[in-house]
């Protein structure tokens, strides 16, 4: 969709990292912008930062009452919402599946999928009705390749909202409203601390933390592109491609075996 056609933006985790550049972005394309997030402090200092264009509501993701009402909240102040960016999200616990609690497990599944889906379901069908809108899920360069060890969770949840954005793309076509999977890189942001802070594991051990490889304000910029653009997948990094094909490698090798067959 055409930004200059858009007033409304919504973006979950909008209160830190990749959801503030991504809600800086959107507020400089000239939106107003409901940041939904769930920690209330970090709202209020973000709010000011451009109180003009920026509203705050609390938001749990995980709660489905909650969404209605956030809803209803942000649509009184600034109208109906015309871009859903479904953000929120924490860390991955760092434990290999067979070491996993039942509650991390829990925790993770229901933040970075769950939470995006609520999100989904909230809007969706208005976006649909109206014929107009933009949805973006964060997902991650693990939601399109899955790897083991202690991210293997994390991408499970990862791989979940891709499936989705695929899914609601097909959907929602036909209506009007773009769909687009985000899948950064590596991102400074404030993820480990955050994940803590509502609840969940995270393993903060400097030797096993990559180097960022793309910032969240150039993350916000390519957001903006792909809402205009409507693309399907946002991906940060160069030579991703390369993560992609070891992940499909060995469907690949099935299908080819299946056509000698
Ligand atoms: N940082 C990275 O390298 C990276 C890479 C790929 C994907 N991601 C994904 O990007 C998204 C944003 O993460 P970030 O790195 O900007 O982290 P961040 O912690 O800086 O920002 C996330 C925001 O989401 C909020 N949040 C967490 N759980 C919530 C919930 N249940 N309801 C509402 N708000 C909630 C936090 O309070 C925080 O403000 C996440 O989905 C994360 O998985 C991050």
């Amino acid at each position: 969709m055409k930004l200059a056609e858009a007033k409304h933006a919504f973006v979950t985790g909008g209160a830190s990292g990749i959801g503030l550049g991504i809600a800086n972005a959107l507020a400089e394309a000239g939106l107003n912008v409901t940041i939904a997030d769930i920690n209330e402090e970090a709202i209020e200092q973000v709010v000011k930062t451009r109180a003009n264009q920026f509203r705050g509501v609390k938001l749990d993701t995980r709660d489905r009452d909650n969404w209605k009402r956030a809803k209803e909240e942000a649509e009184k102040v600034f109208g109906p919402v015309d871009v859903l960016i479904n953000n929120a999200g924490i860390a991955p616990h760092g434990k290999p599946l067979a070491d996993t609690s039942f509650e991390s497990f829990d925790t993770l599944m229901n933040v970075n999928l769950i939470g995006p889906a609520n999100g989904a379901m909230t809007f969706a069908a208005d976006m649909r009705d109206r014929g107009k809108g933009h949805i973006v899920n964060t997902s991650s360069s693990v939601g399109l390749s899955a790897f083991g060890g202690g991210v293997g969770v994390y991408s499970m949840t990862k791989f979940g909202v891709a499936a989705m954005s695929y899914a609601l793309r097909q959907d929602l076509a036909p209506h009007g409203v773009g769909v687009s999977v985000l899948c950064p890189g590596i991102v400074a942001t404030n993820l480990h601390a955050n994940t803590v802070k509502i609840g969940g594991e995270s393993n903060d051990d400097p030797s096993s933390k990559p180097k960022p490889t793309v910032t969240a304000d150039e993350i916000g910029q390519m957001v903006i592109s792909a809402i205009e653009n409507d693309e399907a997948v946002i991906v940060t990094d160069k030579g991703f491609w390369q993560v992609v094909e070891y992940g499909i490698a060995p469907v690949r090798a099935a299908c080819e075996l299946r056509e000698k067959a």
